[in-house]
This record gives structure tokens, sequence and C-alpha cells, in this order.
């Protein structure tokens, strides 16, 4: 089963994936983490990369598209993806449906999560992650349940993300509701479209998930 995680910054598209992925055995593909890691390396692709993330804006579609195409490759045999921040223009959703056609492949779920943009920038700024196994956490909601010491790995050191300010959350979010919440309608046109409400607490937006993938 392939399906789409789609929502503004912070919607939780991440965190869900993670939990999908422990539940399912599914192979999260978040372009964004793609595109940190090329920075990270100092790939080609992420010294492109790097000032147009920074700033908020959206990486071209060629370079993430290209990223994609080859992860869904190293997929292990009928294993599922999830794909989390792509795509994000319509150019990208053309592309997908290439990439999923070319290789014998069905997008079975575009789920939607449904939330308040003002309280997605407490989430984005209060958000932090494992530096070793990538675990998300979040200062006021997702604490260590061991103060310094990563749950799933033991990991002492976390990282925050450089665009998780403020002022370049709003960039993201206008990014969003400019170039990406219009490919909603090519989804829906298909009837592969449920819209899951993302505001609640992460426990039960996971169930809601669940419930749609009928599991
Ligand atoms: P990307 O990494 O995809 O970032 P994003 O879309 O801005 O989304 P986030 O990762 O910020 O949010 P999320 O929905 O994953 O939320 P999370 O689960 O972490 O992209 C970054 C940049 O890369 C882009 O700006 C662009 O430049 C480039 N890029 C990436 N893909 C691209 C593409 N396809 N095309 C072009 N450019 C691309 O949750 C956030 C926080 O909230 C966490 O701390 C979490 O613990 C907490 N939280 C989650 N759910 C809940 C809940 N239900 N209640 C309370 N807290 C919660
Ligand atoms: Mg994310």
């Amino acid at each position: 089963m392939n399906i789409i995680l789609l929502g503004p910054p912070g919607a939780g598209k991440g965190t869900q994936a993670q939990r999908l992925v422990e539940a399912h055995g599914m192979k999260q593909l978040s372009t964004g983490d793609m595109l940190r890691a090329a920075v990270k390396a100092g790939t080609p692709v992420g010294l492109q990369a790097k000032a147009v993330m920074d700033a908020g804006e959206l990486v071209s579609d060629e370079i993430v598209s290209a990223l994609i195409g080859d992860e869904l490759d190293a997929l292990a045999p009928g294993q599922g993806a999830i794909f989390d921040g792509y795509p994000r223009t319509a150019a990208q959703a053309a592309s997908l449906d290439a990439i999923l056609e070319e290789r014998g492949q069905t997008l079975e779920h575009v789920i939607e999560l449904d939330v308040d943009e003002d309280a997605l920038v407490e989430r984005i700024t209060g958000r932090f992650t494992c530096a070793t196994c990538g675990k998300g956490y979040h200062d006021k909601f997702e604490q260590p349940k061991v103060a310094q010491t990563c749950d799933k790995c033991g990991g002492h050191d976390f990282k925050r993300r450089p665009d998780d300010n403020e002022a370049t959350v709003r960039t993201r979010m206008a990014e969003y509701r400019a170039k990406t919440a219009p490919i909603l309608p090519i989804y829906e046109a298909r009837g592969i479209v449920s819209r899951v409400d993302g505001m609640g607490d992460m426990d039960d937006v996971t169930a809601a998930i669940e419930a749609v993938l009928g599991s």
C-alpha cells in the first residue's frame, strides 16, 4: 500500500509516518529528510537546496522527484511507501503518477491532516529530534521519558532544524497554501482523499489514520 500524508508544516506528517513505519513496516519517504541529509553531506543537491530550505521556499521539482524515484527503487518487494512532504506541486503530483506507473504500483490513500495554522507555529518552534535515530520530540507535547535521553535509542544528542523559526514557518505555510493545497482536487477526483483531524492528541490522530487504512 502506498499513501501520501498531506498537510502544512507541523501538521504531524513526520510524527504519524514514524508510527506507521513501526506498526506496519512501511517505508517513510520524506523529501525534507532526504534534502537535509544531502545538505549535511554537502552533495551538489544539498549545496543547491540549502539556501532555498533556509528561506522556507520549495526546492525544484526535478531535484525532489529524482530523490523519490531513487528511494522507491530501494524498497523491499511488497513494502509500502508513505510519502511525507511529497508531492508539493502539481508537477510533482504528475511525476509521482509516472514514477509509480513505471514501477507497476498504485496510490491507495491520500490522507489530509486538517489543522489550525495558528497552533502550528507553537508545534514547530518547540520541535526537536534525536540526533542519532531521528525520533521526534516536542518541548511541550512530547518530552523524552528520561531527561536528555532518547526513548528509542538511548542517545543523548538532540537537534533542532534551522528552518524552525517563526519567520520561515510563515513562508513555508504560504508556500503550502499557494502550491500544495491546490493539488488536493487531483486526488479528490480519484476518490482517494480522507480528511483526518490533525489537531487532536497524537494517539487519536494515529487511530483515525489507522481507521482510514482499514487496519
Ligand atoms: P519538510 O521537512 O517536509 O517540512 P514541512 O512540510 O514544513 O513539515 P514539517 O516537517 O515541519 O512538519 P510535519 O508535518 O512533519 O510535523 P511533525 O510531525 O514534525 O520540508 C522542509 C523543507 O524542505 C521545505 O520547506 C522545502 O524547502 C524542502 N522540501 C521538502 N520536500 C519538498 C518537496 N517535495 N518539494 C520542494 N521542496 C521540498 O510535527 C511537528 C511538531 O509537532 C513535532 O515536534 C511533534 O512532536 C509535534 N506534534 C505532531 N503531532 C502533534 C499533535 N497531534 N499534537 C501535538 N503535537 C504534535
Ligand atoms: Mg516533517
